[in-house]
């Protein structure tokens, strides 16, 4: 799949996701809070972003905002050329059900289904037929092909979080959002589930949206997209952990909190 390398200009049909002026502000008057103050955006199909910027930038609210979990107060948001924003409740629910996948960072697997249930979750929700042999590829495919029976405590941390690949994967979204998919997971697992991320995307024409605080996970990606005080500030394509870190230093105090690694 082609890659365009610029994000505001990609070519309709390549698209996977376009927004245009979202902003999102929480409570009222004098206590609101401007989470996205405007944020116009173009990722093509295929490709894999990361999303950075200090805590507070409105990272986990793009991401909401942009996956059809939370309303933009103004703004659109489109998904594979189908505006998403406006309409009901329910034509969103079933609109996400259809063209959205989700990996979070407490992996948000049901404790009593098992690892195979887990993965044929969103199918059910979405009142599509439940085929398992898809499901059981897809699991064989992120190595637990051994473990279909297995419920989610039986698992490490790891494993738990290619449950959640192998369920974002089985619908076939369109596009695939990540909130700290690693973050819950020692440096080796984590480099694990990158890995794994990367290639099942290439192999099944994904787009991938992932929020990071990790410029080591952050250059798995083929850009970075920065974000302070709910804006956009600026982009990186083919990210290296170093101009990561050092681009993240120059946004706010990010660097205090979370010292570049690999020094
Ligand atoms: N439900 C809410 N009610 C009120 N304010 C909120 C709510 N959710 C987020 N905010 C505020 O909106 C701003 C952006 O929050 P957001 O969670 O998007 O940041 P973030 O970049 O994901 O931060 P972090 O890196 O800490 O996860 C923050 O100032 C936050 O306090
Ligand atoms: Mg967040």
């Amino acid at each position: 799949m082609a890659h365009h390398d610029s994000g505001s200009d990609a070519e309709e049909g390549t698209e996977a996701l376009r927004l245009t002026e979202v902003r999102k502000t929480y409570g009222s008057a004098q206590n609101a809070v401007t989470a996205l103050d405007g944020v116009s955006l173009a990722l093509p199909a295929g490709s894999f972003t990361a999303i950075m910027g200090p805590s507070g930038s409105g990272k986990s609210t793009l991401l909401q905002c942009a996956a059809g979990l939370d309303r933009p107060d103004s703004g659109r948001v489109v998904v594979a050329g189908e505006e998403m924003t406006g309409g009901s409740e329910s034509a969103l629910t079933k609109f996400r059900r259809r063209h959205i996948g989700f990996v979070f960072q407490q992996y948000n697997l049901l404790p009593m289904l098992t690892v195979e249930q887990n993965t044929t979750l969103p199918l059910r929700l979405a009142g599509r037929p439940v085929d398992r042999d898809r499901a059981r590829e897809i699991l064989g495919r992120v190595g637990l092909g051994e473990r279909l029976g297995h419920r989610p405590d039986q698992l490490s941390g790891g494993q738990r979080q290619r449950v959640a690949i192998a369920r974002a994967l089985v619908t076939a979204p369109s596009v695939i959002f990540a909130d700290e998919p690693t973050g819950a997971l020692d440096t080796r697992s984590a480099r694990d589930v990158l890995r794994l991320l990367r290639e099942t995307l290439r192999e099944h024409g994904a787009t991938l949206v992932m929020v990071t605080h990790d410029p080591v996970a952050a250059s798995y990606a083929d850009s970075v997209q920065f974000l302070a005080d709910g804006r956009l500030a600026g982009r990186m394509t083919d990210p290296t952990v170093d101009a990561v870190a050092e681009r993240l230093a120059h946004l706010g105090d990010l660097a205090d909190e979370h010292a570049p690694v690999g020094a």
